[in-house]
C-alpha cells in the first residue's frame, strides 16, 4: 500500500476516533494491511455514531397501541381478498425473500439454519418446507409462472447456503428464481464505543441484523431485477418457522384493497411474556417494540375491559410494496444494541474471553421500516395454521414443538 493511502487510512480512523483498529499495522504484512484497509471500506461509521448518539427508542418515545384486524373482522372480507391476491400472485407480482443470515446461536445448530433437518424419515429441510410452502399458494391460485424466491444470507454461512441448496436441487424449483445475495456486517463495539480486533489483522464483526435486508437487495441489483420483471410486492419472512405462510393471498389482497403498502401478520400472545415484538405506534407512527425492549409497564398494561393493550406479536412474516419501501429505505433506521460476550483481542494483542457482557453487537431490525409508512395492515392469523418456530434447542419453540404443529397441520407423518 503506498504512503498517502496508508496515511490517509490513519486520518480517517482518528476523524472516527476509531484508531485502535490500527495498533497493530507496523506487525501486518502487505497482505493483511490490504485486508485489513478491506474490511475498513465496508465498515458504517455512521451506523456506530448513531448507536453511540441515540435515546432509549421505548423509554424516550411515546408508546400506544395499534389496531389489529382480527380474523373475526377479516372474515367477511376474505373470499374478496383472496381473489385480489390469487390474481397478484398468477401475474408473478409478488416475490419472497427468507431472512437467513442470522447466527441461530440459540438453537446451537452448526450449519445455517434453514438447513435443519426437520424430517424424522423423511429428507425434509427448513429451506425446502418453505419452498413447499410458497407453491402450495402458488398451485391454489393457479399460477403458472414461479415467484422469484430470495435467500438473504451472511459472510458466515453464504457459501454453505448455496452448497445446499445445490446438493438438495433447488428442491425441484427453478433455479433460476432462486437468489442468493449476502447482508451487510456491523463491528462490535467495546461499551466505550470503540471497534473491537478479533485478530490484529481482523475487525470483529456480525451480521448487521435482519433489518439490512433492503439495502443488502438493492446494493447486489435485484432490486432492480425484480422491478423489471414487474414484480411489485415483496413477502419477507424468517427462516425459522415451518408453518410460515408465504406469499398468502389474502394478506396481499387484504393490503391491496385497504390501500396500505405495508403489513405484519400477528399472533395472540400466549401470555404477555411471550417472545414476539409487539406491534404498536411509537411516536404516532406504527411500529414494533422488540420482546427483548418491551417494558414491564407496556407488557401488562390493559384496556377498561381488562384485555391487554399489546397482545398482538408479530411472527415475522410482512409484506412491502417495493416502490413505497425504496422511498422508506432512505430515512435512518434506529440501531439497536445488544450487549453481548464478545472473544477479542486486548491492547497487548492477547486474546480475551470476557466472563460478562463487554461489547454492544448492533443490529437494525426490519420492523423499523414500518414508521416510514403512514399506515400499516396488522393482520391477526391462527396460531396453529401459521406460527411454529423453531428457535431454542429443547422446550418452547423447539425443533420438537415444531415437529408437533407441523404434524397437527398436515396430518402426516414426518
Ligand atoms: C424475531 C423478531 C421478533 C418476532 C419473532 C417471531 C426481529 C428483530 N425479531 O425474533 O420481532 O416476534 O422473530 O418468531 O425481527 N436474521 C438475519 N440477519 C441477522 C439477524 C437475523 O437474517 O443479522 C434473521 C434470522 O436468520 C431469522 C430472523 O432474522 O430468520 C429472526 O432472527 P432471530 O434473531 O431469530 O429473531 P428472534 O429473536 O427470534
Amino acid at each position: 500500500m503506498d504512503k498517502m493511502k496508508e496515511q490517509a487510512l490513519f486520518d480517517r480512523m482518528k476523524t472516527e476516533g476509531q484508531e485502535q483498529i490500527l495498533r497493530f499495522w507496523s506487525e501486518l504484512s502487505d497482505e493483511q494491511k490490504d485486508s485489513l484497509a478491506r474490511q475498513i471500506d465496508g465498515i458504517d461509521f455512521q451506523m456506530i455514531r448513531v448507536s453511540m448518539q441515540q435515546k432509549n427508542l421505548v423509554l424516550e418515545s411515546v408508546i400506544t397501541p395499534l389496531h389489529t384486524v382480527t380474523t373475526e373482522e377479516q372474515k367477511e372480507e376474505e373470499e374478496k381478498d383472496r381473489a385480489i391476491g390469487e390474481e397478484i400472485i398468477r401475474q408473478g407480482k409478488v416475490a419472497a425473500l427468507v431472512l437467513a443470515g442470522g447466527q441461530g446461536s440459540r438453537l446451537g445448530y452448526d450449519g445455517p439454519k434453514g438447513t435443519l433437518k426437520v424430517g424424522i424419515t423423511q429428507d425434509l429441510y427448513l429451506f425446502g418446507i418453505l419452498i413447499s410452502n410458497m407453491v402450495s399458494n402458488m398451485e391454489k391460485a393457479l399460477s403458472k409462472r414461479p415467484l422469484h424466491f430470495l435467500v438473504m444470507t451472511s459472510d458466515q454461512n453464504h457459501e454453505a447456503t448455496i452448497r445446499f441448496f445445490e446438493e438438495k436441487a433447488y428442491f425441484g424449483y427453478p433455479k433460476e428464481y432462486i437468489h442468493f445475495f449476502r447482508q451487510d456486517m456491523a463491528p462490535a463495539l467495546s461499551h466505550e464505543g470503540k471497534i473491537l480486533m478479533e485478530e490484529k489483522d481482523r475487525i470483529s464483526l456480525a451480521p448487521n441484523g435482519n433489518g439490512g435486508w433492503f439495502t443488502s437487495m438493492q446494493r447486489c441489483g435485484l432490486l432492480e431485477q425484480l422491478k423489471k420483471d414487474g414484480v411489485e410486492w415483496i413477502n419477507v419472512f424468517s427462516v425459522d418457522n415451518v408453518l410460515q405462510n408465504i406469499a398468502d393471498p389474502v394478506f396481499l389482497g387484504a393490503a391491496s384493497s385497504r390501500g396500505v403498502y405495508a403489513g405484519s401478520k400477528v399472533i395472540a400472545k400466549v401470555n404477555p411474556d411471550e417472545r414476539v415484538g409487539a406491534i404498536c405506534y411509537r411516536n404516532g407512527r406504527p411500529s414494533v417494540v422488540e420482546y427483548s425492549e418491551l417494558t414491564e409497564e407496556m407488557r401488562n398494561a390493559i384496556d377498561q375491559d381488562g384485555h391487554y393493550l399489546y397482545n398482538f406479536g408479530v411472527t415475522l412474516n410482512y409484506i412491502f410494496h417495493l416502490k413505497e419501501t425504496e422511498e422508506a429505505a432512505k430515512s435512518q433506521l434506529p440501531i439497536h444494541r445488544a450487549n453481548k460476550k464478545i472473544a477479542c483481542i486486548d491492547e497487548k494483542g492477547d486474546r480475551v474471553r470476557p466472563a460478562e457482557p463487554n461489547a454492544f453487537k448492533l443490529e437494525y431490525f426490519i420492523f423499523d421500516i414500518l414508521e416510514a409508512f403512514d399506515d400499516v395492515l396488522s393482520l391477526e392469523c391462527i396460531r396453529e395454521d401459521e406460527f411454529a418456530p423453531i428457535k431454542n434447542k429443547e422446550g418452547v419453540d423447539s425443533l420438537e414443538t415444531a415437529r408437533a404443529l407441523l404434524v397437527k397441520k398436515t396430518g402426516r407423518p414426518l
